[in-house]
């Protein structure tokens, strides 16, 4: 058997053409055709049913993204923001790059995501300690799985906090039917070679308004004043998505519905074949209307004995040897060193889902074939 990944870039075979384009027309530059077409297809796909009028822009890559919405949200010095603790560390860095504070919260055991309730705590003990509210929260839709994101906007609202979705990894995830990264202010998403669909590394930024989108611009290219002459009254970035990658974009943008449907189909085959094996649990949606993408199958074992410290990693190790690639679920940003004295809000559910969850791969490249070959190997090594 070949290696089988968690998850590679699977091409539609229209890339070249929209590439080749570019090339022709010698559109090699960070803005162009392909860049605007494919945020108009970007917008068609997060606004689907109709009810809403969101902007996108295309960006060089979710971190980007994340970064410019928390410029967007006025985060500076001094500031807290309110991160999803369990995540990848891109969630929390750029809060870092603004001079600010991440405050960290903890996961409810149902999604993964951020806990509202606990959300709630730390901001009436932020304010309390702090005497100001966080200025922004950070909730993230983890592997792929909503987040319980009517109640963290309920919580929001109440205290008027802006809300900057991270839905790098929740490309085409739904709740109640409406797209993640479309409930708060701004959203984020990741074109990674990794994510769901690819533009070989890139992200984009969901906004509010075409106000804010032009904004949004005018800070991912270098902040240039309207003048005949090179003007700059703000510090800006270089954060646009090249012409050349947008092309892959809107190549992948022909397949991202295939691409989705196969991701569920994948988890869809885990839970068929591992779904009855005894302390062996395949995350699943816990309410009908949570339609995730399943971007990564995640399991978690439920006994003493596959946990970090004892057994897992050796299990990781059995199946790497078969040619199988699994992974620890993220290590939260609470234990990690870099961020050892950020504020953090704990209950112990992202702690323990470190300790005994794994991804298993979900790719496009992950056929019946594949499914059989691997949950084999998994039954095998218990
Ligand atoms: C949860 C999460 N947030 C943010 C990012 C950052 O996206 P990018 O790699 O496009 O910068 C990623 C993926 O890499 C991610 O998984």
């Amino acid at each position: 058997m070949d290696r089988i990944y968690l998850c590679l870039a699977h091409m539609s075979g229209n890339e070249q053409r929209y590439i080749q384009e570019a090339f022709d027309t010698n559109w090699v530059v960070p803005l162009g055709p392909n860049v605007d077409a494919f945020e108009r297809n970007l917008e068609t796909f997060v606004n689907e049913n109709g009810s809403l009028d969101k902007k996108v822009v295309a960006l060089s890559a979710g971190t980007a993204a994340i970064h410019l919405g928390l410029i967007m949200l006025g985060v500076g010095k001094g500031d807290e923001v309110i991160c999803q603790s369990f995540t990848f560390a891109a969630s929390a860095n750029p809060i870092i790059y603004q001079g600010a504070t991440p405050v960290f919260v903890d996961s409810e055991p149902d999604t993964y995501n951020m806990d509202p309730q606990l959300l709630e705590e730390a901001i009436k003990d932020r304010i309390k300690k702090t005497g100001k509210k966080p200025k922004a929260i950070i909730p993230v839709y983890l592997y792929g799985m909503p987040a319980k994101i009517d109640e963290i906007m309920e919580v929001a609202r109440h205290y008027e906090i802006p809300v900057l979705e991270d839905a790098a990894e929740g490309f085409g995830s739904r709740y109640n039917g409406q797209t993640c990264g479309t409930f708060g202010d701004f959203g984020v998403m990741s074109f990674n070679g990794n994510k769901m669909i690819t533009t070989s590394g890139g992200g984009a930024l969901i906004c509010p308004t075409e106000e804010a989108k032009k904004r949004v611009m005018f800070y991912a290219t270098q902040a240039r004043e309207p003048f005949p002459y090179y003007q700059h009254e703000k510090i800006g970035y270089n954060y646009r998505m090249s012409n050349i990658c947008a092309g892959i974009g809107r190549g992948q943008m022909t397949v991202a519905d295939e691409h989705v449907k196969h991701h569920q189909w994948v988890h869809e085959q885990y839970v068929r074949q591992l779904g009855d094996i005894e302390g062996l649990v395949v995350h699943s949606a816990p309410e009908a209307k949570m339609d995730p993408n399943y971007w990564l199958t995640t399991v978690r074992f439920e006994d003493a004995k596959h946990t970090i410290n004892d057994e897992l990693l050796p299990f990781v190790d059995k199946l790497n040897a078969a040619n199988i690639e699994t992974r620890p679920l993220w290590k939260p940003m609470h234990l990690q060193p870099v961020y050892k004295d950020a504020p953090a809000y704990t209950n112990g559910v992202s702690e323990r889902l470190f300790s005994c969850g794994l991804c298993l791969p979900s790719g496009p490249y992950v056929g019946e074939r594949e499914i059989d070959y691997i949950t084999r190997n998994i039954v095998e090594n218990l």
